[in-house]
């Protein structure tokens, strides 16, 4: 009985470990995490992290698009500005911060697109 649960958690181990290298990008493939994702992520965050955002958007620089910091002190965070940002979002905007536009979102939700405000605009110093 015993030997049989210590194959079975042997084999358990194998079977994460290959899992775990095919569809992480991360390089230390032989470190075996059940969790990949850091758990601290919540909300807007998460979603934003989800989403293509961060191929164009930094917390606090400059990329293609405006630091999300910088979103953050030009705009306080209210109702009214939450509304009109998940709607750029959604939408795509361009002209406020320079010529290159943001392409649109069709596919998020407005509920998730505030969500993502909320976060963005959480983030001012
Ligand atoms: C293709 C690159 C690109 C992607 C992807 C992208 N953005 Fe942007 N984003 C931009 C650019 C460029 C601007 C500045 C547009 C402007 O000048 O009006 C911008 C502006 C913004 C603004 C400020 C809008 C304003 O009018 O001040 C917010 C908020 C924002 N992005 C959030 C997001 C979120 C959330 C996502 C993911 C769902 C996202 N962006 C994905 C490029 C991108």
């Amino acid at each position: 009985m015993k030997k049989t649960l210590l194959l079975l958690s042997a084999f358990t181990l194998i079977l994460v470990a290959c899992g775990g290298s095919t569809d992480s990008t991360d390089t230390s493939a032989t470190t075996v995490t059940s969790t990949p994702e850091v758990p601290a992520k919540t909300g807007g965050e998460l979603l934003i992290a989800k989403a293509d955002c961060v191929g164009c958007h930094h917390k606090e620089n400059k990329l293609i698009g405006p630091a999300f910091q910088a979103i953050a002190e030009k705009y306080p965070s209210n109702e009214e500005n939450i509304n009109l940002l998940a709607d750029k979002i959604i939408n795509g905007g361009k002209g406020v911060w320079g010529t290159v536009p943001m392409t649109p979102h069709a596919k998020i939700t407005q509920e998730d697109a505030k969500q993502m405000v909320t976060y963005i605009l959480s983030l001012k110093k």
